[in-house]
Order: C-alpha cells, then sequence, then structure tokens
C-alpha cells in the first residue's frame, strides 16, 4: 500500500464537474483580476466566520506582510513564537520590524504565554500569535496582554480555517480575534485552493479599507495613490475553486476529526508516542496530526521504507536559521521549542483519507513501537 501525505486530486476526481464549471466560466467570463468569484467568495468567507469584512489576496504570507505594513510593525519588537512556519517572523523584517522570538507551549505547540509577557519591553509595538497545526493560541491572555501594554496583534490563522476558542466566555473563530486576520488558502491547508491564495479579515471600517487600498498599490482609485501598497489580488480562478470547497468545509473538517479519532483510538496506547492533546477552550480542526517520540527520525525512515508520506513540522525553530543569526540567539535559547522539533512528525491527514490507509500508518507505527 502507498499511502500520501496529502493529496488534492481525490477531491477533485469526486467533483470534478463543478470545479471544471467553476474554472470554465471564469474564462468564459475573462474577469481574471478581481472578478465576480472574488467577491462572492470574500461574502462567504465572511459569513462563515462571522466578521464584517474579508479580503481576498494573494497568499497568507503576502496578507502577514500587509498586515505587518499596515499595523505599523516599522522600528518597533514584535512577539511571535519561535516555533512556527517562517513567514510568521520574516512579515515582520519585510514590515520593518524586529522579530521577537517565543516559547511555546509543549503541548499545544502555541505560544507561551507567560514567555511572552515576560519578553514585552517598552520597544514591543505587536504581537504575531500563531494558530498551530490543530488549535488555536490562548488568544483570551494575548488580547489582555495586548490591551495592557498598548500593542498591535495580527493573527495568524494560516492553518486554523474552522478553529475555534473561547475569549470571555464566548466562542470565536481563530482568526477573527485580533484586529486583523489572516488566513492561508495553500493547497494542504483545511480549506486549501489549488494554487496559492490567502484572506485578511476585519470588524473594523477603517483597516478594510486599508487592507483593499494595499492590495492594490495603495490606491483606492486608479492611477491615483494613497499609500505605497502591494499587488497582492486574490487570483479569480482561485476563487472560484474556494466557492466549490467552502460550501463542503463543514463535512471536510468532520472527515478530519474521525481520522484524528481512529489514529487516536490506535496511538493512544503508545507510551512511547505523545498524541495531540486539546485544551477544554479549543474546538480542534485537524489540519495536520502531529506525534512525537524520541526515535522520530527511524520512523521517518521506517515510512519511507512503507511508502508511506509524511512530513516534519518544523525541523529547526527559528532562532537558529541562518537568516536571523543577526538576532544573536543561541541553541539552547528555547528548550522547548528545540526538543519538540526533533521529536515530531506529522502523519497522513486530509479528508479522503481511507480507513484502511489509516489502518495501515497504524499498523507500520505499532510494528515499530513494539518490534523496533
Ligand atoms: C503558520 C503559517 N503562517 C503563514 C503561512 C503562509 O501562507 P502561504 O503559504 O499561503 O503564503 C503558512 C502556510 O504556509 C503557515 O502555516
Amino acid at each position: 500500500m502507498k499511502v500520501p501525505f496529502y493529496t488534492s486530486t481525490r477531491e477533485y476526481e469526486l467533483y470534478k464537474e463543478e470545479f471544471d464549471a467553476a474554472i470554465s466560466e471564469v474564462l468564459h467570463r475573462g474577469d481574471f483580476i478581481l472578478g465576480k468569484d472574488v467577491l462572492e467568495f470574500e461574502h462567504l468567507a465572511a459569513e462563515y466566520l462571522g466578521v464584517r469584512y474579508a479580503v481576498g489576496v494573494a497568499s497568507g504570507t503576502d496578507a502577514l506582510v500587509l498586515g505587518s505594513d499596515i499595523l505599523g510593525f516599522k522600528g518597533g519588537e514584535v512577539l511571535t513564537p519561535v516555533f512556527t512556519f517562517f513567514a510568521s517572523a520574516s512579515c515582520i523584517v519585510r514590515a520593518g520590524g524586529k522579530p521577537v522570538f517565543v516559547d511555546i507551549e509543549p503541548d499545544t505547540f502555541n505560544i507561551d504565554c507567560s514567555d511572552l509577557e515576560q519578553k514585552i519591553t517598552s520597544k514591543t509595538k505587536g504581537i504575531v500569535p500563531v494558530h498551530l497545526f490543530l488549535q488555536p493560541a490562548n488568544m483570551e491572555r494575548i488580547m489582555q496582554l495586548a490591551q495592557t501594554y498598548n500593542l498591535a496583534v495580527l493573527e495568524d490563522a494560516a492553518e486554523a480555517w474552522g478553529m475555534k476558542t473561547l475569549v470571555n466566555g464566548i466562542w470565536h473563530y481563530a482568526g477573527t480575534i485580533a484586529p486583523i486576520g489572516i488566513y492561508s488558502f495553500f493547497p494542504t491547508k483545511t480549506l486549501g485552493a489549488y494554487g496559492d491564495a490567502g484572506l485578511m479579515v476585519t470588524n473594523d471600517e477603517e483597516l478594510y479599507n486599508k487592507i483593499k487600498s494595499y492590495r492594490v498599490h495603495g490606491s483606492s482609485q486608479k492611477y491615483f495613490h494613497d499609500y505605497v501598497g502591494y499587488n497582492s489580488r486574490l487570483d479569480t480562478v482561485q476563487a472560484a475553486i474556494l466557492k466549490v470547497k467552502i460550501k463542503r468545509i463543514d463535512e471536510a473538517i468532520q472527515k478530519r476529526l474521525h481520522h484524528a479519532r481512529h489514529y487516536n483510538e490506535r496511538l493512544s496506547k503508545f507510551e512511547e508516542i505523545t498524541i495531540p492533546k486539546i485544551k477544554e477552550n479549543n474546538q480542534a480542526v485537524y489540519y495536520v496530526y502531529s506525534i512525537m517520540l524520541d526515535r522520530r527520525d527511524d520512523l521517518a525512515k521506517r515510512f519511507q521504507e512503507k511508502n508511506i508520506g509524511y512530513s516534519i513540522y518544523y525541523p529547526l525553530p527559528l532562532h537558529l536559521q541562518k537568516c536571523f543569526a543577526y538576532l544573536g540567539y543561541k541553541e539552547g535559547n528555547f528548550p522547548v521549542a528545540e526538543r519538540v522539533s526533533k521529536r515530531i512528525i506529522a502523519l497522513p491527514m486530509f479528508p479522503e483519507l481511507t480507513e484502511n490507509e489509516v489502518d495501515y500508518v497504524c499498523d507500520v507505527i505499532e510494528d515499530f513501537v513494539k518490534h523496533g
């Protein structure tokens, strides 16, 4: 058997007619730049998330860069977890700020709020919290700290479509709590396009107008520029694909949950393996199902031999990346993130995975644990 880590082709084959029709309509209309489907998808996304405004952009990375620029990170220190995808920190640099890294919680992999508070200084301008893999960061605490210290917050919900968290007793979708939240529709994501795509959301009209202007060179009227902005628009073909996919997103999320429960059932009995834990105040969406074990690299080798796809998110924490050497961090500065990055491995996870495939992955893990 061969189990892919992720594939889009099964979903495409299932709903081929709908996808083909959606793409072909764009080609017939020819409204490639900010066409009808972009506006319609933005409305559907805003409605789903319960926010006033949603603006489609070219990628999650661009959404972070535009957000960092708009929130004014320039010249300040901005706190972000040391264990996340590169873009959560590079956006700060792109906007002229200095990333200050924060360690993570060992069980959720999300930003550790006590380390976060300790790192706030008079130079701190903002926070980029990240909702990693399957559940949101502690947004209630983050927003309290932001208010106390007067900090801007840019919520990196690139991985977090559909995740929810309790803030002051009310359930909120991840990405809708801070003044600006961003999502990625990179193909592997829970709501994935068939190419690069991203979204920015806000409830603030002024920020909304700025975001819309920033994605088209800082202009609200063609050839008249209020800001030095960007060219970062959600592609109309991608918006058409996302419109097809958002209709069934809750069903897709349930299928991921079903696979996660299956993995949990099969893997929780092995002491050597740590399975994901969900906090009470969070509702998970299994974008990624990661386990941890000391013999991670040996298991990865076994997966290769047995034709099982896997991914290591993330093998090197950000403070040890070459491009951030100028920040002066050293090995040992972030013990939790360093340990997690050596032990973590993500198993195949996408809605169209079959029960047999999950069983096969678990059989291989069971044999590895029991017989080496
Ligand atoms: C946490 C996080 N932030 C940002 C991004 C960047 O998104 P994109 O790949 O759409 O540029 C990703 C995903 O790739 C991500 O996982």
